[in-house]
């Protein structure tokens, strides 16, 4: 007789930079919280899972996703969400508010977190900064953490009010709840489509500078660095951005930031299907279109330099966390003219592999890998069960096989939506088993 939520995890190769380990562990899970880890262990009765040649991770994070429910279930559910991030090895998700209605009052939070009652992730909604996320009434962030929240972020829009975003910071540190930052000024990004480059001047797309971004970063940097509280970048994407976290770590800001996989592995070339087509099967060629909507969110993709200065800046620590911001469309929305698609690409089922991919090129040894995607992911924002496998902490475990080879199928995709860049790429490694509070949820039963 097993009991409830115990299972015994057999000569996998764990990775946990938390604990200082790396190596073939045995993990002993009891009542959904880590038992213990030993280099043998054996508990008759109890379920055993052999996991000899994957690697064991703690549950991989995702910081920024955005699930479509309320308002866009069409795009995706919080369940279909939910069931793309353990297929992709996320065993928790932090979803962004821009929502219908917005998440900026305690009953939207309440129903995110009753709708991820069924979802086999753990589901951390992001409450708005601001009421609709207009920017000018900041959200009532205490009845908000009440509720559950566990950030705050007017994703998808900047706060272009600084005094409004001096009183986030300093509410939200109250709080002990991180800001998550997208930084965007408004003037400068205009109604640009792409990145401000080669292919917005070739293709005559409108451009948007990395400077839109950079003034951004700049401003909130400054912010937090004056009032000495916590602040959250997302999604990196020039070199300039690089920079100022950088030197602001160095002169002690209590700066974090994130990368997506899109703008590690992708640069504006790939908007016109200019570079990245010779290897693909012809199958996921985009015959129809001259432009690959697939390829445009915000941030849009940046230059190769800042695609290299992303990925050492994600190597040297400068960025701390890997996020998707997996942003779901509906076919037909992305079907149509570069300008009038939204912005957005989908990433939960491919980030792990991609991330994997940096390892085999030498750019993140196995545990800074581990450390991007749940230790920092966790520390942000501040889950202190999880983001490693001490015993005590939460039983979210992620196994991957390091060798699995894989095509990216969008059509296979547990997402709702199928809006990926990556469509046609060979990977190598693939997530084999999800565990959350010691539970397998993935693969899915039946
Ligand atoms: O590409 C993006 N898509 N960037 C954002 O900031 C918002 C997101 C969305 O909600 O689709
Ligand atoms: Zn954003
Ligand atoms: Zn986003």
């Amino acid at each position: 007789m097993s009991e409830k939520n115990s299972i015994l995890l057999k000569n996998g190769r764990l990775l946990d930079p938390g604990a200082g380990r790396e190596g073939r562990y045995d993990i002993l899970v009891e009542e959904g919280r880590i038992k213990k880890v030993a280099s043998e262990i054996s508990s008759p009765g109890v379920a055993t899972l052999d996991v000899a040649d994957c690697w064991v991770m703690p549950g991989a994070i995702d910081l920024h996703v955005h699930l479509r429910e309320p308002g866009f279930e069409y795009k995706e559910t919080i369940l279909s969400g939910a069931r793309a991030a353990v297929a992709g090895g996320f065993t928790s998700i932090a979803c962004m508010a821009n929502t219908s209605p917005v998440n900026d009052n305690s009953s939207v939070t309440r129903f995110i977190l009753e709708q991820a009652l069924a979802a086999p992730a753990r589901v951390l909604p992001v409450a708005a900064i601001s009421r609709e996320m207009r920017g000018e009434t900041l959200v009532e962030m205490g009845d908000l953490v009440e509720a559950g929240a566990v950030a705050f972020s007017d994703d998808g829009k900047t706060v272009p009010n600084s005094k409004l975003l001096r009183h986030a910071l300093e509410y939200a540190s109250l709080f002990g709840r991180p800001l998550l930052c997208h930084c965007q000024d408004n003037a400068l990004f205009a109604d640009g489509v792409v990145h401000e480059g080669l292919v917005s001047a070739a293709h005559g797309l409108r451009g948007i500078p990395c400077l839109a971004e950079e003034i951004d970063i700049a401003r909130t940097i400054m912010l937090a660095e004056y009032l000495g509280v916590p602040v959250h970048i997302c999604h990196l994407s020039t070199r300039g951005g690089v920079e100022l976290v950088r030197a602001a770590k160095l002169r002690g800001v209590r700066v974090s930031a994130e990368v997506t996989p899109h703008h590690l592995f992708l640069d504006e070339r790939a908007v016109a299907d200019l570079s990245y087509s010779e290897d693909l099967d012809q199958r996921y060629r985009p015959a129809q279109l001259v432009y690959n909507t697939n390829t445009k969110m915000s941030p849009p993709l940046r230059s190769a330099a800042d695609v290299e200065a992303v990925r050492q800046g994600l190597a040297d620590g400068t960025i701390d966390a890997v996020a998707t911001d997996h942003a779901p469309h509906e076919a037909t929305e992305k079907a149509v003219e570069y300008d009038l698609a939204p912005f957005g690409v989908i990433g939960l089922e491919t980030a792990l592999s991609l991330v994997l991919h940096l390892v085999d090129e030498g750019l993140l040894s196995p545990l800074q890998m581990v450390e991007r995607l749940s230790l920092n992911p966790a520390h942000i924002l501040n889950l202190d069960d999880r983001g490693t496998l001490e015993p005590g902490m939460a039983a979210d475990i992620t196994v991957i096989d390091p060798d699995a080879e894989w095509v990216v199928d969008p059509e296979k995709f547990y997402s709702r939506a199928r809006n990926t860049p990556f469509a046609g790429w060979r990977l190598k490694g693939r997530v084999v088993k999800t565990l959350v509070s010691g539970r397998v949820v993935f693969p899915f039963d039946g």
